[in-house]
C-alpha cells in the first residue's frame, strides 16, 4: 500500500515540468539546450524581464527576486529548478538551496574549459557586474586560473539591448567594441560568455573577434547537468509524447516570440504578473 502510494506520487513528479528562470529572455539560450537534450520533458520558463537587468542590483535584491521566481515555479508544481542566470546563480543559489526542498541547477561561467585549453595563457570573460563581483565567482576563478591571465569585463549595457530584441541596433556593436578591446589587447584565445543573454551575440562577436578566438558558453553543460540530476532523483519523464512548453514573461511578448520563432508551433508564450 505504502509502496503503491510512493509509486503514484513519484510518477506524478516525473511528469511535472522542469522550471527555469532568468532575469529575462537570455535564459532561453539555456532552455534550447535543455529542450534539445530532453525533448520529452515539460518545461515552464519565467522571464523576469520587468526587473531586468539583475546585473547591477544588490545581492539582497537578486536573492529576493530569485526567491519570488522560485516560489512561482514551486506553486506550478515544478520538479526541479534551473537558475538560467549566472547573476542569480552566483549570488543566490546557495541561499535557495538551503531554503527550498527541491533540486536546483545553476549556471556559472565556463572558465575551467577555457583555462585548460588556452595556448596564449590569456582568456577573457564577459559577464555582469553582479557575477564578476560575487564571492562564488572569485573563489572559482582563483582556483582555476592559476598562472593564466584572466581579463574580466562587465558587459555594461548589453542586457537591456538584448531584452529589446534589436540585434541590428548599432549601439550593440559600439558597446561590444569597447568591451572587447581590453581582451583583444591581452591576446585572449578564449572568450567565456558569463551571462545567459550573451549567446545571442555570438554572430556579432564572431565578426568582431580576431580569427581563432573561441567563444565558450555553459548552456550545453547545464543541460547535461539537468539530465544527470533528474536521473539521480529518478525524475526523468518516462512519457514520450509532445511536451507542454510554457513561457511566462512579466513584460512584453515580442522578444521572447522573436527568440523562440523556430519553436512557434510548439511553445505557448503568455504575459503574467509575477
Ligand atoms: N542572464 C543573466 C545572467 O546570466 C542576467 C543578466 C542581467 O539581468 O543583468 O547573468
Amino acid at each position: 500500500m505504502l509502496w503503491g502510494l510512493f509509486y503514484t506520487f513519484n510518477s506524478m513528479k516525473q511528469t511535472a515540468p522542469i522550471g527555469i528562470f532568468d532575469s529575462g529572455v537570455g535564459g532561453t539560450s539555456i532552455w534550447k539546450e535543455i529542450h534539445q537534450l530532453l525533448p520529452y520533458e515539460h518545461t515552464l520558463y519565467l522571464a523576469d524581464s520587468k526587473y531586468a537587468p539583475y546585473g547591477n542590483r544588490s545581492k539582497e535584491d537578486i536573492v529576493a527576486l530569485s526567491k519570488k521566481n522560485t516560489e512561482f515555479l514551486l506553486d506550478k508544481g515544478c520538479k526541479i529548478i534551473v537558475v538560467a542566470c549566472n547573476t542569480a546563480t552566483t549570488n543566490a543559489i546557495s541561499i535557495l538551496r538551503t531554503q527550498y526542498d527541491i533540486p536546483f541547477i545553476g549556471i556559472e561561467p565556463a572558465i575551467k574549459p577555457a583555462a585548460l585549453k588556452t595556448q596564449t595563457q590569456s582568456i577573457g570573460i564577459l559577464a555582469t557586474r553582479g557575477t564578476l563581483s560575487s564571492e562564488l565567482f572569485h573563489k572559482t576563478a582563483e582556483t582555476i586560473t592559476n598562472g593564466i591571465k584572466l581579463t574580466e569585463v562587465v558587459g555594461e549595457g548589453l542586457v537591456p539591448l538584448i531584452e529589446k530584441g534589436d540585434f541590428n541596433d548599432p549601439a550593440l556593436k559600439t558597446l561590444l567594441q569597447k568591451h572587447l578591446s581590453p581582451m583583444i589587447e591581452a591576446d585572449i584565445d578564449h572568450l567565456v560568455l558569463g551571462c545567459s543573454h550573451y549567446p545571442y551575440l555570438v554572430p556579432l562577436l564572431k565578426e568582431m573577434l580576431p580569427e581563432g578566438v573561441k567563444i565558450i558558453d555553459s548552456g550545453e553543460a547545464v543541460a547535461r547537468q539537468t539530465q544527470a540530476v533528474l536521473k539521480k532523483h529518478d525524475l526523468l519523464n518516462p512519457e514520450q509524447s509532445s511536451p507542454n512548453l510554457q513561457f511566462y514573461t512579466n513584460a512584453e511578448l515580442d522578444t521572447l516570440q522573436l527568440l523562440l520563432k523556430d519553436y512557434r508551433n510548439k511553445v505557448t508564450i503568455e504575459k503574467k504578473n509575477f
